[in-house]
C-alpha cells in the first residue's frame, strides 16, 4: 500500500489523498485542490527551492547532519585518499569506477583533447589586460559551443560522449590561459606527458624552462581539491546547468551558464571571503574580539567559511581540505594565515552560538588557504573550482536529458502586479510613414524630417554623388540600408 497524506481543504471541506512516494507529494498532486470550478489549482510556493526536489537523482548523496557525502555511493574520504580527479570524474559521469582498461582509455581521450583551437586563443586574448579570469572561464566555454556545431545532437550519445571529453580535457587549459592572460604571460601549450593537475600546473606556472616538472605534493594536492569539487547534487551552479540544459541547447552553453552561476560571491566565491576575513583580523590575539563581534551581529560580521545549508555538522571535504593544508605547506611554507584560522576554528567550535546553530567549518574554510600558498591569486578561485565542477555538471545534465519526466525547466509565479489596465496612446506617429502623419491617433503633429528626406531635398546633382541614377536599387544601395530607406519614416522625436 502506498503512503498517502490526507489534505483537508477548509475553504470548501474536501479532502484529497495525495500519494507520497520517497518522503515525496507531487506538486502537481496539488493542482485539484481548487476552491472554484474556474480555479487554476494549488500550486506551492517555494523560493530559492528550499523544501523542493527538482529531479530524481543517482549521482550525489548528502546526509548533511551526519557529514556524509558520497559520490556514486562511495565516501568522499576514500576517494580522496586513494582515487584521482580523472578516476573520480569517471564514476560521477558514467556510474561506476573503471577497469584499469577503461581508465586508461577515458585518460587518453581526455589527454587527446586538451589543445584549444586557434581561434578560441584568439578569442581570449581579446579580453582586457585586467579582465577578471573567471569572466574569460565562463565566456570561452561559451564560445567554444560555436567551434563545435556538432554540440546540439544532445540526443546522440556518440555526440554526447565527445562533448564531455572536450569539455573535461579543455577547461583546465582555459583556467590556464585566463590566468596566464590576466597576469600578461604567453600561453603554454598542454603537456601530455603530465598528469591531469600536473599538466595543469606546467600551463599555469610553466616559464622558460624547456620540460616543466610539477611538485609531485602540490600536483596531488590539487587532485585531492578537485576530486572534493567534482560534484555537490542540486546546488545553484548545478540547478542551472540542468535548468538551461532543459532548453536542451548544447552544452557549452549550458556550462557557461552554470560557471556564471558559481562566479556569484555566495557560492564559488567564499573563500575569497574567508580569506579578507583573515586578513581584516590580522592577528590571533584578536580572534576573541572578532568572534564576540559575529555573535553580537554587530557590523553583520559573519564567521566566513562557517555554516551550510545542508551541512549540520563538520563538511565531510573541509575535513579532507585540513589534512591536505599541512602536505602543501611543507612545500610552499606555512601560510601565516593558518594560526588565525586554527584559533578561529578552535574557539568557535566550543563556543555555544555555533554549537547551538550546528555552524561548523565548511569546505571554503581552508581551500582558499591552500590556493594561496600555492601562487594563486583571488581571482582564480572560482576558476578552479569551475574545473573540476564540470564533470557534476554534464553528469547532472545527460542525466536531466534521459530523464523521461524531465520537460523544459518552467518554474510558475504568484503574480503580484496590477489588474489589466489601458495603456493611453502618447502618439501614434512614430509608428506611420510622414505620409499618413494625419492617420487618426496622430496627435502630437509634429514631424521631424529623417537622413533620407532631408537628401531627397538636396539638389540632384549631390545625390547623384550617392546612388547611381537611372539603376534599380540593390540591397546594397544607400537607401536600401536600414535606416535609410527612401519611404518617409517619421523619426522619433
Ligand atoms: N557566522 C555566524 N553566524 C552564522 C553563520 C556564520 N558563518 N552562518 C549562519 N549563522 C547564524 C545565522 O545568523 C542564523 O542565526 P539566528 O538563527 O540567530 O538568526 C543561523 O546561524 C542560521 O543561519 P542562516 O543564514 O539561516 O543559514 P543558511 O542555511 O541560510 O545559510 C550559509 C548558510 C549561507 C552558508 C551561512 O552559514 C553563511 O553565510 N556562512 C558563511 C558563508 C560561507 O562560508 N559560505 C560558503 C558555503 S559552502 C559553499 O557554498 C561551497
Amino acid at each position: 500500500m502506498t503512503d498517502t497524506l490526507t489534505i483537508t481543504d477548509n475553504r470548501t471541506g474536501k479532502k484529497y489523498d495525495v500519494p507520497i512516494t520517497d518522503g515525496t507529494i507531487r506538486a502537481m498532486d496539488l493542482r485539484q485542490i481548487k476552491a472554484a470550478p474556474d480555479d487554476f489549482g494549488m500550486m506551492t510556493y517555494d523560493p530559492a527551492f528550499m523544501n523542493t526536489a527538482n529531479c530524481r537523482s543517482a549521482i550525489t548523496y548528502i546526509d548533511g547532519d551526519k557529514g556524509v557525502l558520497l559520490y556514486r555511493g562511495y565516501p568522499i574520504e576514500q576517494l580522496a585518499e586513494d582515487s584521482d580527479y580523472l578516476e573520480t570524474a569517471y564514476l560521477i559521469l558514467f556510474g561506476e569506477l573503471p577497469t584499469t582498461d577503461r581508465l586508461n582509455a577515458w585518460t587518453r581521450e581526455i589527454t587527446l583533447h586538451t589543445m584549444l583551437h586557434e581561434n578560441i586563443k584568439k578569442f581570449m586574448e581579446g579580453f582586457r589586460y585586467d579582465a577578471h579570469p573567471m569572466g574569460i572561464f565562463l565566456s570561452t566555454v561559451g564560445a567554444l559551443s560555436t567551434l563545435n556545431p556538432d554540440a546540439k545532437n544532445i540526443f546522440d550519445k556518440q555526440s554526447r560522449r565527445l562533448q564531455i571529453h572536450r569539455l573535461i580535457a579543455k577547461v583546465p587549459t582555459i583556467a590556464a590561459y585566463a590566468f596566464r592572460h590576466s597576469i600578461g604571460r604567453p600561453y603554454n601549450q598542454p603537456d601530455n606527458d603530465l598528469t591531469f593537475t600536473g599538466n595543469f600546473l606546467n600551463m599555469l606556472f610553466r616559464m622558460t624552462e624547456l620540460k616543466y616538472q610539477p611538485n609531485p605534493v602540490l600536483a596531488r594536492a590539487l587532485d585531492v581539491l578537485f576530486i572534493l569539487h567534482a560534484d555537490h547534487e542540486q546546488n545553484c551552479s548545478t540547478s542551472t546547468m540542468r535548468n538551461i540544459g532543459s532548453s536542451q541547447v548544447d552544452p557549452y552553453s549550458a556550462l557557461a551558464g552554470a560557471a556564471a552561476a558559481l562566479y556569484g560571491p555566495l557560492h564559488g566565491g567564499a573563500n575569497e571571503a574567508v580569506l579578507r576575513m583573515l586578513n581584516e583580523i590580522g592577528t590571533i590575539t584578536k580572534v576573541p574580539e572578532f568572534i564576540k563581534k559575529v555573535k553580537s551581529g554587530e557590523g553583520k560580521d559573519r564567521l566566513m567559511g562557517f555554516g551550510h545549508r545542508v551541512y549540520k555538522s563538520y563538511d565531510p571535504r573541509a575535513k579532507v581540505i585540513k589534512k591536505i593544508a599541512e602536505l602543501v605547506f611543507t612545500v610552499t611554507g606555512k601560510n601565516p594565515l593558518l594560526e588565525i584560522a586554527l584559533e578561529l576554528e578552535r574557539i568557535a567550535l566550543q563556543d555555544d552560538y555555533f554549537v547551538s546553530r550546528k555552524l561548523y567549518p565548511n569546505v571554503d574554510f581552508y581551500s582558499g588557504l591552500i590556493y594561496q600558498a600555492m601562487g594563486f591569486p583571488v581571482e582564480m578561485f572560482p576558476v578552479l573550482f569551475a574545473i573540476p565542477r564540470t564533470a557534476g555538471w554534464l553528469a547532472q545534465w545527460e542525466e536531466m536529458l534521459l530523464d523521461p519526466e524531465q520537460k523544459i525547466a518552467r518554474p510558475r509565479q504568484i503574480y503580484t502586479g496590477h489588474a489589466k489596465r489601458d495603456y493611453t496612446a502618447r502618439c501614434r506617429c512614430r509608428w506611420y510613414p510622414s505620409s499618413t502623419r494625419a492617420a487618426p491617433g496622430n496627435t502630437c503633429g509634429s514631424w521631424s524630417p529623417s537622413v533620407l528626406d532631408r537628401r531627397a531635398r538636396r539638389p540632384s546633382s549631390r545625390r547623384a554623388s550617392t546612388s547611381k541614377i537611372g539603376s534599380p536599387p540593390t540591397a546594397s544601395s544607400p537607401r536600401n540600408r536600414p535606416g535609410t530607406s527612401r519611404r518617409r519614416w517619421t523619426r522619433f522625436a
